[in-house]
């Protein structure tokens, strides 16, 4: 079976290539490929094992120049619109491989559509404010307007999807000294985007945004034990050890926005930074002093201050034009369906309903802050 089907597509490509799809009908030179082509489409008619059977191929004694150039397109028709059985899959693959280069445009884009309609996409929600744009709500249940607009703008480019959540640093990720760079969630296609992103210079440099769907606020503080005993200076910060959280926004980089007003900001000695992957963890460490100060963006900073801690400094802004969007990868075809449904939605008045319902959905966690 493996043998024939094997033999089957060579001598289909070498049909189509030595002149079954030539033009030169006065030729008398004998074509010796076709007739092999012939002599086997009769052959196998009575195999029953054969895959070719199952596409009805035509079984004429002589093939006219039209029928033979249109045996490809055909062929790759049936392949397509046939329920595809398990068994007969990796055969069907073997055929439309080689039919591929033979087929009209019209036909490869049809299957490309087919595939791309019945493809799920997943968005990773990384929760990491306890805020309206997305939470984990008082019955269990992953809730925010991110995840209702998910919804939204896939129910209209009909498309399917399913929101999960992962961890942070599975979308985004930190190592102390370097370029950050795009999670192995992101890159290893577990998904095939991350909820709440703001826009960053660097990340820019790794992964691709949508539409903005979000006002953040992305001003990031230092957050030292209260009372600062230790007289941590915002505005110096040589030669104290500074925490950060692994794939957040308020990073070294960040950090060294400030560096016009914060004296060794620019950049920090090997070693004082440090990157941690829990919140909670990174506050410990810094109530036992293991670590000088935290620096975080306010958004991310609930409950700290009332926990214990203080807040120090002129804050220093993390976010181009402080907006969130959902981050994929470069090569997403996300990108080409989301953004301009999104659009859509913003000039005909969807997306702002969606945010009027928010208010009462939502509004609980905090204020809706649509763009
Ligand atoms: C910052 O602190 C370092 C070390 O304590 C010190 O050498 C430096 O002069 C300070 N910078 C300013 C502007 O005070
Ligand atoms: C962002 O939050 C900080 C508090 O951390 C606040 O001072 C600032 O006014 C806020 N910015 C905006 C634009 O709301």
């Amino acid at each position: 079976m493996a043998r024939l089907v094997i033999e089957g597509l060579l001598l289909l490509a070498v049909f189509v290539q030595c002149g079954g799809t030539s033009d030169d009908r006065g030729s008398d030179t004998p074509n010796y490929a076709r007739t092999y082509f012939e002599l086997f489409l009769n052959g196998i008619s009575s195999d029953e094992d054969n895959p070719f059977n199952s596409l009805s191929l035509p079984r004429t004694d002589y093939l006219s120049q039209a029928e033979t150039r249109a045996i490809p397109a055909r062929y790759a028709s049936q392949l397509m619109h046939r329920e595809s059985q398990p068994q007969n899959f990796l055969t069907d693959i073997m055929l439309m491989r080689t039919l591929a280069p033979l087929v009209e445009k019209d036909t490869l884009d049809e299957m490309e559509d087919r595939i791309q309609n019945e493809r799920i996409y997943t968005f990773a929600a990384v929760l990491l404010c306890n805020c309206p744009m997305e939470y984990i709500a008082e019955d269990g249940e992953l809730k925010g307007f991110a995840i209702d607009l998910i919804n939204e703008v896939c129910k209209l480019a009909g498309k399917k999807c399913i929101v999960q959540h992962d961890a942070p640093y599975k979308c985004y990720r930190h190592e102390a000294g370097l370029h950050s760079v795009a999670g192995d969630g992101l890159l290893g296609r577990q998904y095939d985007a991350c909820t709440t992103y703001v826009r960053t210079r660097e990340r820019e440099h790794c992964v691709a945004f949508t539409e903005s769907y979000w006002q953040q606020n992305t001003t990031s503080r230092f957050f030292v034990r209260d009372g600062n005993h230790d007289n941590f200076d915002p505005a110096n910060i040589t030669g104290k050890t500074i925490g950060f959280m692994d794939g957040w926004v308020s990073d070294e980089a960040c950090l060294s926005h400030g560096r016009n007003w914060i004296d060794g900001a620019a950049k920090l000695d090997p070693g004082k930074a440090v990157y941690f992957k829990n919140r909670k963890s990174m506050f410990d460490a810094v109530a036992s002093g293991e670590i000088d100060a935290a620096f975080l963006f306010a958004v991310a900073a609930y409950g700290v201050t009332e926990n214990g801690f203080d807040v120090l400094g002129v804050g220093v802004e993390c976010g181009i034009q402080s907006t969130s969007h959902f981050m994929t990868r470069k090569d997403s075809s996300l990108l080409s369906w989301f953004n301009p449904t999104l659009r859509l939605m913003k000039r005909t008045g969807q997306y702002h309903k969606l945010c009027h319902e928010a208010v009462a959905k939502h509004g609980h966690k905090g204020k809706i802050r649509c763009v």
